[in-house]
């Protein structure tokens, strides 16, 4: 038996709910202080804080798996927090030494215990931790002090319908400069990502499909999450360029596709106009897990892949081995 509250865990979509404590720490004049688990959701802070008038902020997103056996498990927190350190060397901000990181993360999930989604449920916990610049200050430079929180949330699939074929349409619209923040974690390129995510949902589709920003050719970003496609003759292909933001769930699915199941893997350009190189595709990142795609629309053509109704063979192979690890009934690789 799991002491968990009393949630309806199938009906969970990916929406905030409070729970009961989160983490929350302070930099001023040059350190981080110890950190502690407040119950207060909300943070009071200067007016004039860089996060709210030039974007100075990065976040994260893991997740905390309840496993068979009832113990709890933390998805490569260390990879999040490297990530995070990245995005904030990208806005100047300080960074959050790894350990405190984790720590934080683990405080979190302890406190919040009974919100940890049972086995079985395919619910999980998400925590978000970020950095956000803070303090009085007017010019376009970093703030004199900043906050790193972590708050966590019980969540079910980001795409309504979870493990099933959604369709995409390929955006006019840029995510991101080339050599801009791209691959940083930053609020910035989400706020730009709204509006072409309302065109697409008011078009019927689940959400864009981002070009790099250069040369509209390639593809780079599908919504917040990562592109990966399984060619003809079964490699794993994803894209790569400077302004992909790296997921580690697509990191861990090209380790799975090569060392679980003996796929090649290829890093690479993927052309928008060859899709049919691909028999399958699908959108990885820690909430989206993985999206199969069903079609993608582009110059007002569905190019549908291996189904709009049914979830490919591969996908499915990937889906399975790395739900499996992240709940703990598969081996994790050293
Ligand atoms: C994630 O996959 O954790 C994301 O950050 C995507 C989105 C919810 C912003």
């Amino acid at each position: 038996m799991s002491n968990t509250v009393n949630l309806d865990w199938s009906k969970l979509g990916f929406g905030y709910i409070k729970t009961d404590l989160r983490y929350v720490s302070k930099w001023k004049d040059g350190q981080w202080d110890e950190g502690q688990l407040v119950e207060d959701n909300n943070l009071v802070i200067s007016e004039a804080s860089t996060a709210l008038h030039y974007g100075q902020q990065c976040f994260e997103g893991l997740k905390a798996y309840r496993t068979k056996d009832n113990k709890i498990q933390l998805f490569r927190p260390d990879e999040n927090a490297k990530r995070l350190n990245r995005s904030c060397d990208r806005v100047l901000m300080p960074e959050v030494p790894v350990e405190k990181f984790i720590d934080a993360c683990i405080q979190v999930v302890k406190a919040n215990e009974h919100f940890v989604p049972p086995y079985g449920s395919g619910a999980t916990l998400y925590l978000r931790p970020f950095v956000i610049g803070v303090g009085d200050n007017l010019g376009v430079k970093p703030a004199p002090e900043f906050i790193f929180s972590v708050f966590c949330v019980p969540v079910g699939p980001y795409f309504k319908g979870g493990m099933a074929p959604v369709n995409f349409i390929i955006s006019d619209f840029d995510r991101a400069a080339p050599y801009g923040t791209g691959a940083a974690k930053v609020g910035g390129n989400y706020a730009g990502s709204l509006y072409p995510h309302k065109l697409a949902v008011s078009k019927g589709f689940a959400d864009c499909i981002y070009l790099d920003p250069a040369t509209h050719t390639k593809i780079e970003e599908v919504g917040a999450a990562n592109f990966f496609g399984i060619t003809h003759d079964d490699k794993f292909i994803t894209p790569k360029s400077p302004s992909i933001l790296p997921s580690i769930t697509k990191y861990s699915l090209m380790h799975i596709a090569k060392d679980y199941l003996g796929m090649p893997v290829e890093e690479r350009d993927v052309l928008v106009e060859k899709l049919d190189e691909f028999k399958e595709a699908g959108a990885c990142g820690t909430a989206a897990v993985i999206t199969p795609i069903g079609g993608i629309e582009y110059n007002g053509n569905l190019h549908v892949f291996h189904s709009e109704k049914e979830v490919g063979p591969v996908t499915k192979k990937l889906y399975d081995t790395l739900y499996g690890i992240q709940f703990g009934d598969v081996e994790a690789p050293e």
